[in-house]
Formats: C-alpha cells, sequence, structure tokens
C-alpha cells in the first residue's frame, strides 16, 4: 500500500522552514509544539483540536512593542479580537497592555469580561443597528463611525459618548481579494470624496471625535508595506484637515491592521521595523502629535495556533487522497480564500517515502480539502491511518469562522503556556449542536 503513493524522485527531508525554535520545533523526526509533543496533545485531548502557544501569542505582540519603541513610539495596540476571540487568548494580551479592536457588540461583552476597560475598546462595526447603538452607548465604548447612516442615527439617539470615523484612503492590500477592504467596490468607511463633511457633520452633531481610522486590509506582506504607508501618509493629511473643522487636536489616529505572516515558503517575515518606522516617521514628518493606534490580529496570534486532525483514510482513488476527521467546518481558510497552510505528519515529520496528495475534510462537499485547490496536490511523507496531521498557522481566522456544518461540532481548543496545557475551549458535543432548538407537536 505504502509503495503506490511513492514518487518518481523523492525529495529526502523536507525543507521545515517553518521551524521556529521553541515554538515549533523537530526532534526525532516528530512535531513538537512549545517542547510537547504534537502527537501527546492530540492523544491527551482528542482531535480536532486547536493548540494555541500562549508564549508564542506574548512574543509576537511584544515584538511589535519593541519595533514601535525602537522608535521612540508607545503605539495602542488593538487587538483585532475578530482573529481569536477566546477569553484566554484576551486575557493574556490584556495582561501585555493590548487594547481591543471589536466589530460586534458581543465582541464588546466578550472583551469586558475578559476584563478590558472600556476605554481601552474601540468598537468598529459596518450595517449598525439603533439597537446595537444604544447598547453600545450604554456600554460606554468609543464607536468608530462608518458611515453617514450611523451618524445620523447616532444623533437621533442622542449619543454622548466619544467616537472616532473610519474613512476609505482610496487604496486597500490583502491576502486575497476578499480581505482588501479600502479602494474601490468596498464597503467600508467614509469615501474620500465625503470625509470632509463627515467632520463638519459631526462637529454640527457636538460628538467629541478624538480620532481617525483606516484599516486597508488583512494579511498583507512585502510590497504592500509601500501601499500602505502611503495610505498612513494621506491619513495623516485627512487627520490635519479634520482637527482644523473640528478646531481641536486629535487624541488618536488609528491605522487599522493587517501585518501579514509567511504562510508558505516563499513569503517573507513581515518587515515590522519598516511598517513602525514608516509610521513614525510619518507622524513626525507632520508634525502629528496624536497618540499612534494600531489593529493587528493575525501577527499577533496567527502562527501560534495548529490544528490537529487525525488521518481516517489513505487511499488511491482516482487520485490520492487523505481523508481526515475535520474539515472546512472547522477550518475555513483553504476552501474560502484558497489559502496555504503547511501540513505536517507529526510523528514523521521528514519522512522520505512521499506522495502527493488531496487532504480532504470528512464532509460532503468538493471544496472540503486542505490544499489550497482540489488540483494542487500537496507532497507529504506517505501517513497512515491513525496518525495526526498538523495543519500549520491556523491560529487567526481559524476556529473564528468555524461552523456546525454537517452538524459536526466544533472541537476543542488547548492554550500551552509556560509549559503547562490549559483547556480553554470544550469540544462541543451533540447537545450543544441542538440546544436553541425545540419539537414542533
Ligand atoms: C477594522 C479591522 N481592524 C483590524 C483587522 C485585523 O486584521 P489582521 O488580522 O489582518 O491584522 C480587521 C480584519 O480584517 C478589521 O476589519
Amino acid at each position: 500500500m505504502r509503495k503506490r503513493f511513492l514518487k518518481e524522485s523523492l525529495s529526502g527531508v523536507s525543507e521545515v522552514w517553518w521551524e521556529i525554535p521553541g515554538h515549533l520545533d523537530v526532534r526525532n523526526n516528530r512535531l513538537y509544539i512549545a517542547n510537547t509533543d504534537a502527537e501527546k496533545l492530540a492523544q491527551e485531548h482528542g482531535t480536532p483540536l486547536y493548540v494555541y502557544n500562549g508564549d508564542r501569542i506574548v512574543e509576537n505582540f511584544s515584538r511589535i512593542k519593541e519595533a514601535f519603541a525602537a522608535s521612540g513610539a508607545k503605539p495602542r495596540i488593538h487587538f483585532a479580537m475578530k482573529a481569536n476571540s477566546h477569553l484566554a487568548v484576551l486575557q493574556l494580551l490584556l495582561k501585555q497592555g493590548a487594547w481591543i479592536d471589536a466589530v460586534s457588540v458581543d465582541e464588546v461583552k466578550i472583551a469586558l469580561k475578559a476584563g478590558f476597560p472600556r476605554e481601552r475598546i474601540l468598537f468598529t462595526g459596518t450595517s449598525v443597528s439603533n439597537s446595537e447603538l444604544k447598547q453600545l452607548a450604554e456600554l460606554s465604548v468609543k464607536i468608530n463611525i462608518d458611515s453617514f447612516s450611523q451618524m445620523e442615527r447616532m444623533k437621533q439617539l442622542s449619543f454622548k459618548g466619544e467616537a472616532s470615523i473610519r474613512w476609505n484612503p482610496g487604496e486597500g492590500a490583502g491576502h486575497h481579494e476578499h480581505t482588501i477592504t479600502a479602494g474601490k467596490f468596498i464597503k467600508f468607511g467614509i469615501p474620500e470624496h465625503r470625509i470632509e463633511e463627515a467632520f463638519r457633520k459631526a462637529k454640527a452633531f457636538g460628538f467629541k471625535v478624538g480620532g481617525l481610522h483606516q484599516h486597508i486590509g488583512s494579511g498583507w506582506l512585502g510590497k504592500d508595506v509601500e501601499v500602505f504607508l502611503e495610505t498612513v501618509d494621506k491619513t495623516i493629511a485627512v487627520a490635519e484637515k479634520a482637527q482644523e473643522i473640528l478646531g481641536k487636536k486629535f487624541e488618536f489616529i488609528d491605522f487599522g491592521g493587517g501585518p501579514g505572516i509567511p504562510y508558505s515558503k516563499d513569503q517573507k517575515q513581515f518587515p515590522l521595523e519598516k511598517y513602525a518606522k514608516g509610521i513614525v516617521g510619518k507622524m513626525e514628518q507632520h508634525g502629528m502629535r496624536a497618540e499612534i493606534a494600531i489593529e493587528p490580529g493575525r501577527y499577533i496570534v496567527g502562527d501560534a495556533g495548529v490544528f490537529l486532525t487525525e488521518v481516517n483514510t489513505v487511499e488511491e482513488k482516482n487520485i490520492p487522497v487523505i481523508g481526515t476527521n475535520s474539515g472546512f467546518n472547522h477550518l475555513v481558510r483553504p476552501a474560502f480564500y484558497g489559502s496555504h497552510h503547511e501540513i505536517i505528519v507529526c510523528g514523521n515529520v521528514g519522512g522520505r517515502e512521499k506522495g502527493e496528495f488531496m487532504v480532504a475534510g470528512n464532509l460532503c462537499e468538493t471544496s472540503d480539502v486542505f490544499n489550497e485547490t482540489k488540483q494542487e496536490l500537496r507532497e507529504l511523507p506517505i501517513p497512515k491511518e491513525g496518525d495526526i496531521l498538523a495543519i500549520l498557522n491556523a491560529g487567526a481566522y481559524g476556529y473564528v469562522m468555524a461552523s456546525n456544518y454537517n452538524s459536526r461540532p466544533k472541537p476543542a481548543c488547548v492554550m500551552l503556556l509556560n509549559g503547562k496545557a490549559h483547556l480553554v475551549s470544550k469540544r462541543e458535543t451533540l447537545e450543544d449542536l441542538v440546544r436553541l432548538e425545540s419539537e414542533v407537536g
């Protein structure tokens, strides 16, 4: 059986470009996450399983702080909790001095539950309802205004809280078309030709507007940093104009999130120094004294998360297929964005006997594959049924985008912190799947 998958030319031990000492290591041909054998974690907690390395999350957060500190700045680092909203992750970041970027009322409530003070939470919603606006006003968090409609309704609701305005700086970037949030054909923010009008209106309404916000998209790397820095320049220029209109200085300018992480070996690390230096430099060039705010999500949690799934079947169909015990219901990025995630055979990382496989899920859907596309097969050491596969870089937009499609419960999540494994989210059960339902008759 094993021989049938063998490739003509064996490339030998796999390249482990993704190794991060102390976080992802290969020892005796086995994968270790935070010095813990990945297969052992799967045995102890079951699969499918999300594993987050809390120490890596802290490291990633600290790296951002340090990059800005090197340029003499101390930004508000709003963690974009849409990337990973586990209470345990939020609490870890709270201790590191994070702020919060929340995009729904319940995200705000979860952040408060995690212990974030309301002053550290910025709500950036889109298509926000009156009922949500009322709740946000009661919760006393800052509201980042996305539309004239929202502003008018905030006036009708006699909004007295703090606000800022999100604009669309005209250019966007992201790892996929779906994640670009500025430029043409984009629903977010106030467009360039109406931004001054927005500030005049906010002033006329008597709103306490303390800042300007942009977010150009998610998961940009390499040359996109230049695009981002151009928008930073434009945003600061608009902030200068807005200060004139409002007749007061801004408290902060928020440049949004988006710094990417390498998902495949051809992608480079995010140039954090260039990014931090670029923002700080442009603020200085303009003589802008407002505080810098940023909203990274993926950069903080993305590479800290590993998704473990078990091999159910290994078979030569019309193509060689590895069938796993999970699917796009648990990690949708490959099916949704065609994203690349490294897949590792945990107990035989560098196995020499390799094959090319479709790594598929257990859902009744053709798109249910963990390869970028169903046509691009993945070279892997030939696994056995029962082996554990690790899907790397699953800490951002993984569990938060999971669903119960095909009536399958969501996986458990474990956080490794200071040498200990903590269950931070239990595995769902059948009872959870039907909890909100009732029978008729
Ligand atoms: C308003 C806002 N801020 C921040 C982010 C975080 O993006 P990322 O996780 O790429 O840093 C997002 C995600 O798209 C967002 O919509």
